[in-house]
């Protein structure tokens, strides 16, 4: 049941620190500083494509930007895209994001991707899935059923997965900020749980006209999962941008009547240039909801905060998809949306 919970979508939030323990548990060793998944087996991982659809291929996106920043090649695709038209395969190794592991669309790719005898690894929440048995090796994020149609558990521990993936490939010691960022990563996403004001932010802007979100690096993925949650569960009209691609086109859509939930993460460069836009944007009226670790000042210029404790940035991108959970998740409760099985989707589409 829901124990308690007016949705599971609420109760599968609420169960993310457990969730992601379970992720990491054996797989951290805090004391060492070393990161082990036993799965993994001996594929070679010196170019990596991963594969996925929806929320899951947010999280590929994710992935794809972790990898990269370790110097390993690696590109997230969209499953169906790439089982129709993939690029040269050759020695990359195809890792399918699903929390399914039933998605057809994803499993075409794996398919493809074995037929040109490229090494498959499933990464998916669902032990004995078809794409467990299909891939060589199968990593399981181990976040526990999941019965929403949307997804959010299981998008934080394919985040949380993908972080651990990566130390394996990078193939060296962690560095110590990402091992104790992850021993913390449970603990901070209860404090955001106890302590979000993401139903008062949902409250101020139930007349928008549509919801932006924005991000840069690691957040650009965040950006478009907190806007696929938005519109799903609660029918509005909601786009999520590279922070950086704004005056390219999109900010002639923004008004007064638009928010735009912006990620600022740190201090630095990225931080820097994404006030910068969260600037742009409010030179043109529109009401900035700034989810933040009070690094930058990001807050001057918003009008509501979603806080999240500071971390490691990697840590950061899946924190502050927790507020925008929250947020979306309030949105749709307040306008009396149909939360856990929302208007024409089905929870693993198994059509392509
Ligand atoms: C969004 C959502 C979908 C799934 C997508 C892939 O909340 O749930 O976008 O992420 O259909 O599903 P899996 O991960 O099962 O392959």
């Amino acid at each position: 049941g829901k124990s308690g919970y007016d949705h599971f979508m609420l109760k599968e939030i609420h169960e993310q620190p457990r969730a992601l323990r379970q992720c990491l548990r054996g797989r951290v060793d805090e004391l060492g500083g070393t990161v082990s998944v036993e799965e993994l087996g001996d594929l070679d991982f010196d170019r990596i494509h991963l594969v996925a659809a929806g929320t899951s291929y947010h999280a590929a996106v994710y992935g794809a930007g972790l990898l990269s920043a370790e110097g390993i090649s690696a590109q997230a695709h969209y499953a169906h895209e790439y089982a129709s038209s993939p690029p040269p395969i050759e020695d990359a190794t195809v890792v399918g994001v699903s929390q399914s592991g039933e998605t057809a669309d994803t499993l075409a790719a794996t398919r493809e991707a074995r037929r040109r005898g490229a090494g498959t690894l499933a990464l998916t929440n669902t032990v004995g899935s078809t794409m467990a048995r299909e891939c060589d090796d199968a990593f399981y994020i181990r976040s526990g059923p999941e019965i929403g149609v949307a997804a959010t558990k299981t998008f934080a521990g394919q985040q949380t997965a993908l972080n651990l993936l990566t130390q394996v490939v990078a193939d060296g010691t962690p560095d110590r900020d990402l091992v104790s960022a992850l021993r913390d990563l449970p603990g901070d996403v209860q404090t955001i749980l106890d302590e979000s004001n993401a139903e008062a932010v949902a409250e101020a802007y139930l007349d928008a006209e549509a919801y932006f979100f924005i991000g840069r690096g690691l957040n650009f993925p965040v950006a478009l999962e907190g806007a696929l949650k938005m519109k799903e569960i609660s029918y509005e009209h909601a786009e999520g941008f590279a922070a950086g691609e704004l005056k390219h086109g999109p900010l002639a859509l923004v008004t007064a009547n638009t928010p735009v939930f912006a990620t600022v993460v740190g201090d630095g460069e990225l931080a820097r240039k994404t006030v910068g836009n969260v600037k742009e944007v409010e030179a043109r009226d529109a009401p900035v909801v700034a989810v933040t670790d009070g690094r930058s000042d990001a807050d001057r210029y918003a009008d509501h905060t979603l806080e999240i404790p500071e971390t490691d940035p990697r840590t950061a991108a899946i924190l502050a998809n927790v507020q925008l959970q929250l947020a979306s998740y309030h949105t749709a409760a307040k306008l009396g949306r149909s939360i856990d099985k929302p208007r024409n989707l089905a929870k693993s589409v198994t059509v392509e």
